[in-house]
């Protein structure tokens, strides 16, 4: 399966890259053949779904279980991630594009298309329940649903452009203002998916999806970690420092006494060295090797 596949021709997307929430619609036994519950609930009850493959959220708020509590060594103890959604607990199934060939041509497709580092997971939700609470990704998910109907309250991201580095929900968590916010503000949208539908919910927009049928809710999420002005700088610092590396003159030692006394000297040679070595790129080349590395890494 490919990105246009889930979201009509990349030229349009790519030139039209979505900053709002949008849902594309197909018809609902589109994506039959990418995942189905039966594949899940055997990965399950077969006790073949390694630990690094599967996180359980509470039913009462959405927090992650402590691995130790239901793994033994790399695996769960048979019979608990069945235990845990008996008990209305959702599952996120993590990196299924190490599991399923067609998903990792999914996911190869999608990091090729659009040069953003992509991964596929996969979330299972028992009937009227719910997994994560509010909560905001720094990075696009492309949620695929497949199974049951999820509902999508949204509000505008609080925080603009996070990344993994930067003002990442997990490391942030929310302020005692946002959070006051967040429990007595309703939302300011809602989406609600259905078997054929693929929503694509830009970075730092707020969700805490729950399940609205009685049957399971199923989905896959493609998270589009898009390429930044700041990966840029990155890669272009790493060329510099490989370059420094290998070039004799910047291997010369920094004697500590000297360092210590006046580091300026130091500092204003490595400032010149590194614009220097900045005007000497080769634009060609360096544009390539990015590319490349968007494309693979
Ligand atoms: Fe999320």
């Amino acid at each position: 399966m490919e990105l246009h596949d889930l979201v009509g021709p990349i030229d349009t997307l790519s030139s039209n890259w979505p900053d709002q929430p949008q849902v594309y619609q197909h018809t609902p036994d589109t994506f039959r053949d990418l995942l189905t519950l039966h594949e899940i609930d055997e990965l399950i009850d077969s006790n073949c779904l390694a630990a690094r493959n599967v996180v359980l959220l509470r039913k009462e708020d959405g927090g992650v279980v402590e691995s130790h509590e239901y793994t033994d060594g790399d695996m769960p103890r048979p019979g608990t991630v069945r235990e845990h959604l008996d008990r209305g607990g959702s599952i996120s199934l993590r990196l299924l594009h190490t599991l399923y060939p067609r998903l990792a041509i999914l996911k190869n497709n999608v990091q090729g298309a659009t040069l953003c580092r992509a991964h596929v997971n996969a979330y299972l939700t028992p009937g009227r329940q719910q997994g994560l609470r509010y909560h905001y990704d720094p990075y696009v998910t492309l949620i695929v649903q497949l199974h049951g109907r999820k509902t999508w309250p949204l509000h505008k991201p609080m925080v603009e452009r996070p990344t993994e580095e930067h003002e990442n929900f997990r490391l942030r968590g929310w302020t005692d203002e946002e959070h006051k916010f967040l429990a007595t503000t309703p939302p300011a949208q809602s989406v609600t998916l259905e078997p054929g539908n693929v929503f694509w919910l830009p970075r730092g927009w707020i969700h805490a999806p729950y399940a609205v049928s009685e049957e399971p809710s199923l989905h896959i999420t493609v998270a589009l970690k898009e390429r930044t002005l700041s990966w840029l700088v990155e890669h272009l610092a790493e060329i510099i420092v490989r370059h420094a590396r290998a070039d004799f003159d910047a291997r010369q030692v920094l004697a500590p006494a000297d360092l210590l006394a006046d580091p300026n000297e130091a500092l204003e040679w490595t400032r010149k060295y590194m614009i220097g070595a900045l005007i000497g790129l080769d634009l060609e080349a360096t544009m390539a090797s990015a590319l490349n590395k968007a494309r693979t890494t």
